[in-house]
């Protein structure tokens, strides 16, 4: 289901690439967490996708993406790109793509 922003509240959207294996638990904190888009591994071994929520969650997943990762915490670094306030989300779940 699509998640409703609060009437007010600034939606963030961030495109993100994390050096490290951490796409199943990505799809799994984004879902816990409640942000939007989506994960794919690339064929150079990262993982890349994009996230979108309310700016507190989306804080949260990016600082998740970043320090925390996978229980073996096997991020070498990520980056962050595209990064702006939005008005509505682009996506109504958060899926993994092939
Ligand atoms: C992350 O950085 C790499 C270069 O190191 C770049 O090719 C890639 O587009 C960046 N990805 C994002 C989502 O910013
Ligand atoms: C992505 O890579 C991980 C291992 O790094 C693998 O477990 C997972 O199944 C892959 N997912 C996709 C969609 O290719």
């Amino acid at each position: 289901a699509r998640c409703p922003l609060p009437a007010g509240a600034a939606a963030m959207s961030a495109s993100y690439e994390v050096f490290g294996r951490v796409q199943g638990y990505t799809e799994a904190e984004a879902r816990k967490l409640g942000v939007v888009g989506w994960v794919k591994n690339t064929s150079k071994g990262t993982v890349t996708g994009q996230v979108q929520g309310p700016e507190e969650k989306v804080s949260a997943m990016k600082s998740w993406l970043t320090k925390v990762g996978s229980p073996s915490s096997r991020i070498d670094r990520t980056n962050f790109s595209n990064e702006k306030e939005i008005s509505k989300l682009d996506f109504s779940g958060f899926s993994t793509r092939y």
